[in-house]
């Protein structure tokens, strides 16, 4: 008998891969809805190989609420809800502001409507660091705490805000109308998780990220500088605040920030604290210099780089106190960066068309 049952949204893409291979892992059955916009079935594939068990899978937009409503009939057994699906391109947010409202607020309100129909009450949520914007303006602020002063900068973290304010009050007042119709209300939870820099892929090689359009995140761009792709990486900036005048960000290999997840759950679960923030992070801050050096020893050689301006709404620091979260969902980051680097070069080096071809037969053997 499963564990429990859990509708995973988004759940071809990135993190949301990773995560539903952690849930079948640790005894979860998985039911994923993806509108494909920004990955594809062949994630399904790759699960399957690494831990033998199949998600059941639905191409579904959450802003369609029929779609939605459709699958919660099918699958009465869900009990829990891990939010991924969204656009989530800072760029491109302050282009098509109206799309990111549209799909990140409105489908998370679709999502909650439809799980409340059907009785559905723990969501987990990706949010981001972003929500904090710029920390740095705040003294005594770095790492950053839950309790940091929210400020997001773009229209992706505008959008973050809203949805962690949505299901926020939406979760307190089904606990309150439960509580006067005496009824149990603890049933009712929310983790807003707030990830800082996620990176990496699955140590076999043959799993990560694999996004439709052109990568923007240091990581994989530093993968296309490796292989060639891309002859340089462009340095946002060397007239920071930092030791080496890059900026500080807290990578997260996404192994890590799939055990959070699962971590977070089994407390919603377990403990029905209503609706918390927790910061999934290292705790450790690493310089743009110190990630091309991390990843130019894994792949061998030196990465060409040039140092431009800044890039625009860059700030000098994201780096998370993850106190809360260790404490309380007992969990910590057990990778390094250079587990990360390692693991994102198998990837990128053995996949060079990423799922749009099949994993190489020696990797398949180990
Ligand atoms: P991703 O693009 O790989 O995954 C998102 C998935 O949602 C994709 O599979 C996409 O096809 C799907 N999707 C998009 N719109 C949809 C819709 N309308 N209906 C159904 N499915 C839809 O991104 P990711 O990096 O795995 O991010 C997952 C979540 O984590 C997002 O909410 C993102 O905002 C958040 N997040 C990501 C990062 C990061 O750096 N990757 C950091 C903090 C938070
Ligand atoms: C990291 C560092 C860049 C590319 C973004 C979103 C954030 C979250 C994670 C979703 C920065 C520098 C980068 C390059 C560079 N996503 N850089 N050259 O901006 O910290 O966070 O992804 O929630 O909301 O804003 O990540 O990987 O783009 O940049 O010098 O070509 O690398 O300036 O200091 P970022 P990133």
């Amino acid at each position: 008998m499963a564990v429990g049952t859990v509708l995973v949204t988004g759940g071809t893409g990135y993190i949301g891969s990773f995560t539903t291979l952690a849930l079948l892992d640790n005894g979860y059955d998985v039911v994923i809805v993806d509108s494909l916009l920004n990955s594809s079935k062949a994630a399904l594939d790759r699960i399957e190989l690494i831990c033998g068990k199949r998600p059941t899978f639905y191409q579904v937009d959450i802003t369609d609420e029929a779609g939605l409503d459709d699958v919660f009939s099918k699958h009465p057994d869900i009990d829990s809800v891990i939010h991924f699906a969204a656009l989530k391109a800072v760029g491109e947010s302050g282009e098509i502001p109206l799309e990111y409202y549209r799909v990140n607020v409105g489908g998370s309100i679709t999502l909650l409507r439809s799980m409340a129909k059907h009785n559905v009450s723990n969501i987990v949520f990706s949010s981001s660091a972003t929500v904090y914007g710029d920390a740095t303006r705040i003294p005594g602020m770095i790492p950053i705490p839950e309790n940091c002063p929210i400020g997001p900068t773009n229209t992706y973290g505008h959008t973050k805000v809203m949805i962690e304010t949505v299901i926020t009050d939406h979760i307190e007042a089904e606990r309150r109308k439960a509580k006067k119709a005496g009824k149990p209300f603890e049933q009712w939870n929310g983790a807003l998780l707030r990830y800082f820099n996620p990176c990496g892929a699955h140590p076999s090689g043959i799993m990560g990220e694999d996004p439709q359009g052109v990568p923007y995140n240091l990581l994989p761009l530093l993968g296309k500088v490796a292989t060639g792709e891309r002859d340089k990486l462009l340095v946002f900036g060397d007239d920071y605040a930092s030791k080496d005048g890059t900026a500080i960000r807290d990578y997260i290999h996404v192994l890590d920030l799939a055990s959070g997840h699962l971590a977070a759950l089994n407390y919603l679960r377990e403990k029905k604290p209503g609706v918390k923030a927790w910061n999934l992070g290292s705790g450790r801050g690493s310089t743009v210099f110190e990630m091309i050096k991390a990843f130019s020893k894994v792949v061998g050689r030196d990465l060409p780089y040039q140092v431009v301006d800044r890039r625009l709404g860059d700030v000098l620091d994201l780096t998370a106190n993850p106190a809360l979260a260790n404490e309380e969902l007992q969990w910590k980051t057990k990778l390094t960066l250079e587990d990360a680097c390692a693991d994102l070069w198998r990837w990128v080096e053995n996949n060079p068309k990423g799922y749009r071809q099949d994993p190489p037969a020696e990797l398949l053997e180990k």
